[in-house]
């Protein structure tokens, strides 16, 4: 045992002797990490596009991780896929684009063991977005670089920089869109939005675009056998957004949070919600308070459903008409993916990938 373990255990066991039950259950667990069942956990779509490869996300970045590579490294690795896959139109290149037309990202990820972060918003021209927010993460002080500054910063790193991230199939959504929406520049900005919102819905419901994509994302968080937890979350954010809206994906505590004693937390979903609440924080809050994966998720959940008043983000059962979804994991490898209403998450264990049944909270559909 060299001398930081053994500061690290015996301040451990001196707190176990003289911090009293209610206060240890507060207390971050301190210790040397014990050996685990390594775990990747991700959104659905973590187990479905390959872009042309043979592995999916989970899988490509269960193998690296179980194969020594950095935890944080090989999430990267396996959201890249999604990101650098046209087919899923909500990450990445090919991401459906903001009003203007123009494909805006964001991402964010965190490393447990170093406990260190990065995170871009509104990028534009890189199609990787996880890989630039990994850079601010490695390479400044800060956590949070957007706009042009994002750009700029990963211009000068040697990122390709792309006059254009739309694929064929986003921008024909996009014209799709515009069409229905802007047949006259001027309507004044309160019809434009709604007007904007009908013709999305109207698209989801008519089957030309993924209800998943419209705010879709991928959030993936994984614990190696040494227990190291890290996260990552990256998406092209809300379909035809206004120019320069930033969801909850790269923000710390919304899109995504981890501590590395506790527990990674993530989400998709309407970001909106998430911001408000901070619900990737709170949950793993919730789970250092001993709550499972998924209980501290339903709590979050919950209090989105509470804070959710406004009559037009409510459905015919006064519900939010939105879906969030959120992925927990804990550090010994329990979790879970719970979610407003029914879907699904992917996980890949040793025993290989799947996708499983999130826990919902709520019943029916969110329009209806
Ligand atoms: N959760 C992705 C977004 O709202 O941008």
């Amino acid at each position: 045992m060299n001398r930081r373990d053994f500061v690290r255990t015996t301040v451990g066991a001196t707190l176990l002797v003289t911090v009293p039950r209610s206060a240890r259950a507060q207390a971050p667990a301190v210790g040397t990490p014990k050996s685990r069942q390594p775990v990747v956990i991700s959104s659905a779509n973590g187990h479905k596009y390959t872009n042309g490869g043979k592995e999916t996300c989970v899988q490509l970045a269960f193998r690296m991780m179980t194969e020594g590579a950095d935890v944080l490294d090989a999430l990267i690795a396996g959201v890249n896929i999604l990101e650098l896959d046209p087919a899923d139109t909500s990450v990445g290149y090919g991401g459906l684009p903001n009003g203007d037309g123009v494909v805006q990202l964001d991402a964010c990820c965190m490393h447990g063991p170093k406990r260190r972060a990065g995170g871009v918003a509104s990028l534009e021209g890189v199609r990787t977005p996880s890989n630039v927010a990994q850079a601010v993460m490695q390479q400044t002080d800060h956590h949070l670089l957007v706009g042009p500054g994002a750009q700029g910063f990963a211009r000068n790193l040697g990122f390709k920089i792309e006059d254009d991230l739309n694929s064929e199939e986003s921008r024909k959504q996009w014209h799709e869109w515009k069409r229905r929406t802007d047949p006259d520049r001027y309507l004044d900005p309160e019809k434009r939005s709604a007007a904007g919102d009908r013709a999305r819905d109207a698209m989801v419901a008519e089957g030309l675009i993924d209800p998943e994509h419209v705010y879709g994302t991928i959030n993936c968080n994984g614990l190696n056998a040494k227990g190291e937890i890290c996260g990552v979350t990256t998406t092209s954010g809300l379909a035809w957004k206004i120019p320069g809206r930033v969801g909850d994906s790269p923000i710390l505590g919304a899109g995504l949070y981890v501590d590395g004693e506790i527990g990674a937390a993530g989400s998709t979903g309407r970001g909106e919600a998430n911001l408000f609440g901070l619900s990737s924080y709170l949950i793993v809050e919730n789970m250092r308070r001993g709550m499972h994966p998924k209980d501290a998720g339903m709590e979050a959940l919950r209090r989105i459903k509470a804070n959710t008043i406004e009559k037009r983000l409510l459905n015919s059962r006064g519900e939010p008409k939105f879906n969030v979804h959120f992925y927990a994991l804990n550090a010994k490898g329990e979790h879970a993916g719970v979610a407003l209403y029914a879907g699904q998450y992917a996980v890949c264990t040793a025993d290989g990938p799947q996708t499983v049944d999130s826990e919902p909270l709520l019943q029916g559909k969110p329009g209806e």
